[in-house]
């Protein structure tokens, strides 16, 4: 072991464009937002891995078992898969681990806070010995992360570790650099969604009605590739139509709420140039661009004062960030989108 102390962090996702409609072969953009979990990994002689956060869940795992201090039952699967995650980054001649994390990232609203902290969390235990690039670490917190998510598309893992805007297509990602800074405001419903039962419900739709969905998605499609265009150009005015047009796909295949009507409603009226329901839907969370900071911090401002919870967030270029670095910098770089 190289160090007993190592920190690591990394940032929550939102979907800017294309949910649902990439489950059937369309692009998505997805990308990377100023909000971060941090792990810090310290190595200690009792045979524990001790995790504890503040975000309500806190364990110990020792001789097999699990000693559940914070979150109750609730928390067992998360705590399963930052233990998994702890795992993997584990070498030889390391007793135990204590784990802390730190998170500014709502939880449960589809801003990918279990895969920030499975990121975070594999790459913190991993800085005790300076061994692996982001591949490798996006890799194993994927598969943590399933854990909780089941047999996911990984998505979530993978724009945590590399950060900025990217775009997904085919199985394959590639980045989206954009010249301007994209002032935006995520706000929650309060209610929380099953993404499997959202998908399966957009399937009924598909299987009824064939010919509307195929017209939407590729719709979705064209205004997935116009936004890519309106990114690299810098127009970010633009970009306020295609996020309405894109919600009212996403209303059409009835991922909709009212309460997702509402925020993408006070955010118009506050001075949103759009605003669309970000990731599954079915409440979850909603997504608004502003035309400047001042303008995100008014509607997110106006959004709380209706009781809703809002945040202004920019997207995060970074991703994964950790002390010690590794020095390899070409190991650390390799696998990342072109
Ligand atoms: O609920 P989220 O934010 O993880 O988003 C799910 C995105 C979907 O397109 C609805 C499903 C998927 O696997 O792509």
């Amino acid at each position: 072991m190289k160090n007993m102390n190592a920190t690591a962090s990394a940032p929550a996702k939102v979907i800017l464009f294309g949910e649902h409609f990439v489950v059937y072969g369309t692009p998505a953009l997805l990308a990377a937002l100023n909000r971060r979990t941090t792990a810090r990994a310290r190595a200690i002689e009792q045979e524990t891995i001790a995790i504890r956060s503040d975000i309500g869940v806190s364990a110990d795992f020792a001789h097999g078992g699990v000693r559940i201090r914070q979150g109750g039952e609730a928390a067992k699967t998360v705590l399963e898969a930052i233990h998994n995650a702890v795992q993997r980054g584990l070498g030889a001649g390391c007793k135990g681990i204590q784990l802390d994390l730190k998170s500014s990232i709502p939880a449960g609203v589809g801003l990918g806070s279990s895969a920030a902290a499975c990121v975070a969390a594999v790459a913190a235990v991993d800085s005790l010995y300076g061994r692996h690039g982001r591949r490798w670490i996006c890799k194993s917190a994927v598969e943590s992360e399933r854990i909780i998510h089941g047999n996911s598309s990984g998505a979530d893992c993978y724009v945590s570790t590399y950060g900025g805007i990217l775009r997904y297509s085919k199985g394959r990602y590639s980045r989206v650099e954009t010249p301007k800074k994209l002032p935006l405001v995520v706000s929650s419903t309060g209610i929380a969604h099953s993404t499997a039962a959202l998908v399966k419900g957009v399937r009924r739709f598909r299987e009824a009605d064939p010919g509307r969905f195929s017209e939407f998605a590729a719709e979705a499609r064209t205004i997935c590739d116009s936004a890519t265009k309106h990114l690299r150009a810098g127009n970010v005015k633009q970009l306020g139509p295609l996020m309405l047009r894109n919600h009212e796909l996403l209303r059409e295949i009835g991922v909709s709420h009212e309460k997702s009507e509402e925020l993408v409603e006070l955010a118009l009226q506050a001075g949103a140039l759009g605003a669309k329901i970000t990731g599954a839907g079915g409440g979850g969370a909603v997504i608004s661009l502003a035309a400047s900071r001042a303008d995100a911090s008014e509607i997110a401002r106006k959004v709380r004062r209706k009781g809703y919870l809002s945040i202004e967030a920019e997207i995060d270029s970074e991703g994964l960030r950790r002390q010690p670095a590794l020095r390899r910098f070409s190991e650390e770089m390799s696998g990342a989108p072109a």
